[in-house]
């Protein structure tokens, strides 16, 4: 049994409190302080003013389709001053932004200060690694750390506001962007979500050193069909509600304050005008007050998705949807103003958007102090200062995965003899700082090598070849390679992707080590010396082809500025590998979406592919691949090892206001410290709609000693339980849960209420 019942709150119900409300509502409205401001200003404003203030234009750094006519810093001053525009993004330096914001404030008819946006993805100069990788260390201080040391160097440059974080849930390794999100699961979105929103922008939105956040791409853009860019995105309510939606509301729950709509449809209308997404849900249902941005173009490419047929009716679309500012699309600028003194669009659309957009600037203080981002004199200091390089490096080390150690080759000997470094990554600056760095310089970066020579001993020799490249098939390298290989003791490899390969606009349909890598390693390998490899990537890479090989493997993603630091302590045991995947790693291609917490089917395959595939008939598998991915979402292997005893619960009832602990003692069995990501998971075995095999409901990192063992504790709570029933109401269902805790998605450790 477990007695839950519905949890229906209901409000307003009894005369008294409502004649009540109505009272108060319809009392003289005291303005606060922030709304007289606003008022006054909104009231001084032409419609043109008015439009102006909705208009978001690029900077130098052109992040969108190639403009036919890219403004100029003198086209970018005489629409300031003509109140055209309410902010450029994807520009720096504390003397441009300085001089930007003096145009607006003392040569424009209002002096209303700029926004200044910036793709602040993962760092401004101190990049730190890519979100997905900031994702892997499971480090939720860390990850707000990471951020608040963004927040701070871009800040001190004049920049207020960043597009980020991108939250959306992906479950498809071949779209580029799952390099800047935080991997396939709800609940762990939810929370890196909420710590990045909290690093960006601190306590006070109006200090010196926080920024605004943009939450985005609202809403579901993750789920593209096929993984391919910008794809339409079409799902059940029941599917985007339990899956994709938590992380955005996690981020307006944790006060963010602005979103980006995205680019892609969702069940037949574009993002950028769903009142569905844009009123329904994140106003309506989760009370967002802040303001709405367009994503680049995106007012006017509802003309291509033809959900519109000009722009006239796209801006129309957008503004009455919700979306207060236009990024990129001029429509707001050019037609609005003709639109209103033609009657087809109410003012008090833009006069909403309008209020929108001063309460923003306000709640920055650009109208206390336009100048306070942007100071030469903390840009000098705060830039890549000690502290921020040691931030980066704690999240970079935090980040890698250890994926294999078969023969325990890790961690490397300090005074090994000659350690051959092989790979177009080994000696690289350019790709380690990831996709979305454009403000960080390739000069800043420790590469890989130079980590490992900072490292070891004067007497160890190091040995360098780049094997083969990033990009194309020539193996005249190769020869090289293995000569290196075979006069080391050790090889390390450094491979992987380009920093282009992922991001936006970098779906890839093979996913497998780029051009001729893979080959390399093969012939690498074959020379018969200890080898240690090194991926580096924007995504999960398809890697079967090192399973049963006794290479050593680490995950490492793009780590940014402290790279070769970051490696150099994982590799030679300084720092105990403590990543754990925030995303599955298929087996092969063919089989993503793959993801943990998928659904039974009446025909699941439950065996052991030990049948010939004529054998395995009319069950949910593939003929040539496992159902299985090669590494499970949460898998993260350490240089010691964890042992889990079986799970225990205090009671095996609950009613809906009662709480089970479950627990488990962990014990590090290894010779090393080292830390684990004990992971709980709950499966509903039957519901009112059919529940996936398991989800992930919580987790703890935990650092033990060697030969230390720890009671490690869950609390079970009924919202636990919760999901989307057969009505669509949120609540549990009484029925038999299970409680899984152990290292990765693919746990057994289990018992049964
Ligand atoms: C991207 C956004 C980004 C914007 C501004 C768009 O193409 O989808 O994520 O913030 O450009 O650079």
């Amino acid at each position: 049994m477990f007695g839950l019942t519905a949890c229906l709150i209901a409000f307003g119900g009894c005369d008294t409190p409502q004649k009540a409300i109505q009272a108060v509502q319809n009392a003289p409205k005291m303005l606060s302080e922030k709304e007289q401001k606003i008022e006054a200003l909104l009231s001084k404003m032409t419609l043109d003013e008015k439009c102006g203030q909705l208009n978001f234009v690029v900077g130098p750094i052109l992040t969108g389709p190639t403009l036919q006519n890219p403004p100029t810093s003198a086209d970018l001053e005489g629409q300031i001053r003509a109140g055209q525009i309410t902010g450029i993004f994807n520009t720096n330096g504390a003397k441009n932004i300085r001089h930007l914001q003096e145009v607006a404030v003392k040569s424009s008819r209002l002096g209303i200060p700029l926004l200044i946006g910036a793709d602040i993805i993962h760092g401004y100069k101190t990049i730190t690694p890519i979100p997905l990788g900031e994702s892997a260390s499971w480090d939720l201080a860390a990850i707000e750390k990471s951020a608040a040391v963004a927040a701070a160097e871009c800040a001190a440059t004049g920049i207020n506001l960043t597009f980020a974080p991108m939250v959306d849930i992906s479950r498809d390794a071949r779209w580029g962007r799952v390099a800047e999100g935080a991997g396939e699961d709800p609940y762990l979105g939810s929370l890196i979500a909420a710590a990045r929103v909290r690093g960006f922008q601190g306590k006070n939105l109006a200090a010196a050193n926080t920024i605004a956040t943009c939450i985005k791409h609202f809403a579901a853009y993750g789920a593209p069909e096929a993984g391919r860019e910008y794809n339409t995105v079409d799902m059940s309510e029941r599917r985007l509600r339990e899956t994709y939606l938590p992380p955005y509301r996690a981020a307006v729950e944790a006060g963010a304050a602005t979103f980006m709509s995205s680019f892609n449809e969702l069940d037949g209308t574009p993002a950028t005008a769903n009142e569905f997404l844009l009123d329904k849900i994140l106003r309506k249902e989760w009370g967002f007050k802040g303001l709405v941005m367009s994503d680049w173009a995106s007012i006017e490419e509802m003309i291509g998705h033809g959900s519109v047929a000009n722009r006239n009716e796209a801006g129309a679309a957008a503004l009455k949807a919700g979306v207060d500012m236009d990024m990129m699309s001029y429509i707001y600028l050019k037609e609005l103003p003709k639109m209103v003194a033609a009657g087809q669009i109410d003012l008090k659309f833009v006069d909403q958007a309008v209020r929108r957009t001063l309460a923003l600037k306000y709640d920055l203080g650009l109208f206390t102090n336009p100048y306070q981002y942007g100071d030469e004199a903390t840009e000098a200091s705060v830039i890549l200062s000690k502290e921020n390089r040691a931030t980066a490096l704690d999240i970079a080390k935090k980040s890698i995965v250890l994926l294999q150690n078969p023969n325990n080759v890790l961690p490397l000997k300090k005074d090994t003899k000659t350690i051959g470094l092989i790979g177009a990554l080994g000696e690289d600056k350019v790709e380690h700082n990831g996709t979305w760095s454009f403000f960080g310089e390739a000069k800043d970066v420790v590469s890989v090598a130079e980590g490992i020579r900072e490292k070891v001993g004067k007497s160890t020799k190091i040995l360098t070849s780049r094997g083969a490249d990033l990009y194309n098939m020539d193996k005249s390298g190769f020869a090289e390679a293995v000569k290196v290989a075979e006069q080391s003791d050790v090889v390390v490899m450094a491979v992987g992707e380009a920093a282009v390969m992922s991001g936006e606009a970098a779906s890839r349909s093979d996913i497998r080590l780029p051009a001729a890598q893979e080959d390399l390693i093969r012939a690498v390998m074959a020379v018969g010396k200890p080898v240690v490899v090194l991926t580096f990537h924007g995504r999960p890479l398809e890697l079967s082809f090192l399973e049963n090989q006794p290479a050593s493997v680490l995950a490492c993603w793009s780590l940014g500025t402290e790279t070769g630091h970051a490696i150099a302590d994982v590799v030679f045991g300084d720092y105990n590998p403590s990543g754990h995947l925030p995303m599955s790693f298929p087996r092969k291609v063919g089989q993503v979406p793959i993801y943990y917490s998928y659904k039974n089917t009446g025909r699941f395959y439950k065996g052991n592919y030990s049948e010939a595939p004529s054998e395995r008939v009319y069950q949910s598998k593939y003929r040539d691949v496992k159902n299985t991915p090669l590494f499970p979402f949460g898998y993260g292997l350490s240089y010691t090892t964890f042992t889990y005893s079986d799970v225990k619960l205090d009671q095996s009832e609950m009613t809906n206001n009662q709480s089970i602990t479950a627990s488990i003692t962990l014990t590090n069995t290894g010779k090393m410290d080292g830390e684990e990501v004990v992971q709980m998971y709950l499966k509903d075995d039957v519901g009112s709609v059919t529940r996936p095999v398991r989800e992930l409901k919580g987790f703890q990192k935990v650092m033990l000693k060697a030969g230390e063992s720890r009671e490690i504790t869950f609390k079970i709570t009924a919202s636990d339980l919760a999901f989307y029933r057969k009505d669509m109401s949120w609540g549990s269902e009484a029925g038999q849960f299970k409680v899984f805790i152990g290292g990765n998605s693919e746990t057994m450790n289990h018992k049964k209420q």
